[in-house]
């Protein structure tokens, strides 16, 4: 593990490879430990990562799963954030004893999701999907209204909630709002969800740019958590059916107001098979029954919303892509154990046309759950790994073997 974290550097990203719930969280979660501080760049409470405290399962939509390490934990200038939301992550941690508000810094510049987002969200979904049978299949979040509003420079940061009569601001848009989605904006309530964060938490706004920067010349090392994944950027990914934000390393360090030059390593983190919420193309999408069995045994419904995933086979093309606009350094293979009963496992090699081409590899029908080494892995499952290796030209460094922190082999 050591060789692994001096070969990445102190500045390391950790970025998903295809449509989310790649399961960063756990190698994020092993590798907190060693850095100064955890930062998250983009999106918002649309990400979902199940953590557990004092043997409690919650998830957490707005802090990065390493929070629980006793790190800096930063939200970056390219977030979107749902105040309401943050405080019940921080009083959640709080009831288990676990203050994190000393430990938060918080974007001036991150922008702020009011519920009336959200309900903008839901209306264009249900318009979506009434007009033409289907809508993305949004979180219903908020995302995608909030981060509209700040590209058309009419949102509000941090802040600017935490200085200005939000009340006001927000009443002076209310017609506009209900004439173009006819959505009501309860200024006041949203006014007392700004003002109950105001109290908690402006001590906590700080320009992270500067932190960052001050942090990793005195020796510091940051871990960047991205969320979401490669195929779901707004301008990499499977338009339109992808987030708002930028997803990519290259977003997540825009997002943080780091200089991509600072960069030293960055993990694409991809499952060992694929699967994907909401809509849009998924050329490898398994059949029913294979799916069902992916799904079954992967535990894939969405942390956030419930819904079951679309389950399919990796995707060699898909991972190239997202080596080639991320570079990087290497793979997590996360949840290779999930294909332990499967006797044959398709992996798509290539695209003809919108068809995938599948070359079928042999499973190995036997548990692999928890392994820590890569001798004991069947020669089957080593077979697998170094396949994706060979095609992608990326190196395998860590291969996740079950749900258990310690479930992981570091090559
Ligand atoms: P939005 O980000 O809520 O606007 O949703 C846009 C698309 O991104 C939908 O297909 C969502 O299911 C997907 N999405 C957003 N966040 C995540 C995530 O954290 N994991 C997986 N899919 C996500």
């Amino acid at each position: 593990m050591q060789h692994l974290l001096s070969s990445l550097g102190p500045v390391v990203a950790i970025i998903g490879a295809q449509w989310g719930d790649e399961g960063k969280g756990k190698v994020i979660d092993m590798l907190a430990e060693q850095f100064t501080v955890v930062a998250r760049a983009c999106g918002g409470a649309n990400a979902g990562h199940t953590i557990v405290v004092n043997g409690k399962k919650t998830v957490f939509r707005l802090l990065p799963s390493g929070s629980l390490h006793d790190r800096h934990v930063f939200l970056g200038s390219g977030m979107v954030i749902h105040l309401p939301t943050l405080l019940e992550e921080i009083a959640f941690l709080k009831k288990e004893g676990i203050d994190i508000v000393p430990r938060l810094v918080i974007s001036p510049k991150a922008h702020v999701v009011f519920d009336y987002h959200k309900e903008i969200d839901g209306a264009l979904e249900d318009r979506m999907t009434q007009k033409r049978g289907s809508g993305i299949g949004t979180t219903r979040k908020g995302i995608g209204p909030a981060y509209t509003d700040k590209v058309m420079r009419t949102g509000l940061q941090i802040v600017h909630v935490f200085s200005v009569d939000v009340r006001k601001a927000l009443e002076s848009r209310a017609e506009d709002i209900e004439r173009m989605y006819g959505v009501t904006i309860d200024a006041a309530a949203e006014a007392k969800a700004c003002a109950q964060a105001k109290k908690l938490l402006a001590h906590r706004v700080m320009p992270i740019e500067e932190l960052l920067a001050e942090t990793l010349d005195a020796g510091g090392r940051v871990l960047v958590e991205g969320a979401q994944a490669t195929l779901l950027d707004i301008d990499h990914g499977t338009y339109p059916y992808v987030t708002s934000s930028s997803t990519t390393v290259a977003g997540a360090l825009q997002g943080l107001g780091l200089a991509p030059k600072r960069l030293t390593g960055c993990i694409g983190v991809a499952k060992a098979y694929c699967t994907r919420v909401g809509n849009g193309a998924f050329a490898a999408e398994a059949d029913t029954e294979a799916g069902d069995r992916l799904r079954e045994r992967g535990g894939e419904y969405g942390s956030v919303t419930g819904r079951p995933r679309r389950c399919g086979w990796l995707s060699v093309p898909d991972l190239r892509y997202a080596a080639v606009v991320n570079g990087f350094d290497c793979w997590n293979l996360t949840k290779l154990d999930v294909l332990d009963t499967e006797k044959v496992i398709p992996v798509c090699v290539a695209m003809d046309g919108e068809k995938p081409v599948f070359e079928e590899l042999p499973g190995w029908q036997t548990s692999t759950a928890g392994i820590t080494e890569w001798g004991e892995l069947p020669v089957e499952a080593q077979r697998y790994v170094e396949c994706i290796e060979e095609k992608t030209g990326v190196p395998v460094r860590l291969i996740g073997t079950g749900q258990g922190r310690e479930a992981m082999i570091v090559r």
